[in-house]
């Protein structure tokens, strides 16, 4: 005690300065960081049960009818969540729909081509009027037309992968924030790619549109912070699915990637020993759950170990 006060006297001028500077920094913080000073509705709104529920939220994820976009709806789903699936083709939708539901999982299906305006609204406007708002987007849809040398690509090329990949992830995103507003937040999610830190060779616009979604998610987090809608993304790396099936028809590329992998699986544990899809959805639930309220504009590398650097 003696010690303490004697501690304190001796300290007076060097404490006082440092409480100011303290003061400044927080303030200073306030006043740049839009993030500081929030806690509420972060992810979103109000918990039901554990941090990482998403009971009573709506979630919006596009090209959800296979692969990683359906393993993040079941991953929302799973967490109490009703998801509104959809992609091109309404075959695919009725499947996807029948499966979640298979699953217990509260899910409302439609069709939504993300690279038509007409669909991106439609998709947005059947979400508020059925579900009564929304709370998440997980923007997951990507076209790859192209693989070869990146100075033989089109202009076509370049007009096709950016307009969906790129464009309609933040013509997207520009239509449910009103509907987060109204909710008091919300989270938003970009599903980019390895290929975004180092581009793929053969895969250069592809590449190209990837970090392009990096970037997006750091431009739009501090603005929307300030609705309280916090904005991620996800960067899986070789994940089994039909998209990325032309890798694995490669046994070079496979072998190549491998080397790669820190997590080394056997063929026998996991297809091919590359990464599954409930591996990139979890991921993704996560970081629109209450887990994660103090996350935004950060990219979650899911690679297995593969170095991911810009
Ligand atoms: N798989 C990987 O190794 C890997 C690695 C890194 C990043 N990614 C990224 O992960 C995302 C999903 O890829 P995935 O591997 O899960 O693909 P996937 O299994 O082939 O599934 C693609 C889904 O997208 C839908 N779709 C395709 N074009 C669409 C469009 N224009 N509008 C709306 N929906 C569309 C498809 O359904 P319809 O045919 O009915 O439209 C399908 O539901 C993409 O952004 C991709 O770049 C994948």
């Amino acid at each position: 005690m003696i010690y303490k006060t004697h501690y304190c006297i001796r300290q007076k001028t060097p404490m006082v300065h440092h409480r100011v500077m303290l003061r400044c920094f927080v303030s200073r913080s306030l006043l740049t960081n839009p993030v500081a000073g929030q806690t509420r509705n972060m992810s979103g709104g109000s918990l039901a049960g554990s941090q990482s529920s998403l009971a009573g939220k709506v979630a919006v994820v596009t090209a959800s009818t296979d692969g990683i976009g359906l393993a993040a709806a079941q991953a929302l789903g799973q967490r109490g969540a009703h998801v509104v699936v959809s992609s091109r083709r309404q075959s695919n939708v009725d499947k996807a729909v029948a499966l979640l539901q298979s699953e217990k999982i509260q899910v409302t299906g439609t069709i939504c081509n993300v690279g038509k305006s007409e669909d991106r609204e439609r998709l947005v406007n059947m979400t508020v009027e059925h579900c009564g708002g929304i709370d998440i987007l997980v923007s997951n849809a990507a076209v790859n037309p192209f693989f070869g040398n990146i100075m033989d690509s089109t202009a076509a090329v370049w007009d096709k992968i950016l307009d969906v990949n790129v464009k309609a992830a933040f013509l997207m995103t520009q239509l449910v924030v009103p509907h987060m507003e109204k909710r008091g937040g919300g989270s938003v999610v970009f599903v980019s790619s390895v290929a975004g830190y180092q581009p793929m060779q053969a895969l250069g616009p592809y590449s190209v549109s990837k970090t392009a979604l990096l970037g997006l998610t750091r431009a739009l987090a501090p603005e929307l912070a300030q609705s309280h809608i916090r904005v991620n993304c996800v960067a899986p790396g070789v994940i089994k699915t039909r998209f990325s099936q032309a890798l694995w028809q490669d046994e070079d590329v496979v072998d190549e990637f491998k080397k790669q992998l820190s997590i080394k699986r056997l063929p026998s544990t996991s297809f091919l020993g590359v990464g599954e899809p409930e591996e990139i959805g979890g991921v993704i639930a996560f970081l629109c759950s209450k887990d994660a309220s103090y996350i935004t504009g950060e990219t979650i590398t899911v690679t297995g170990g593969m170095s991911c650097r810009l």
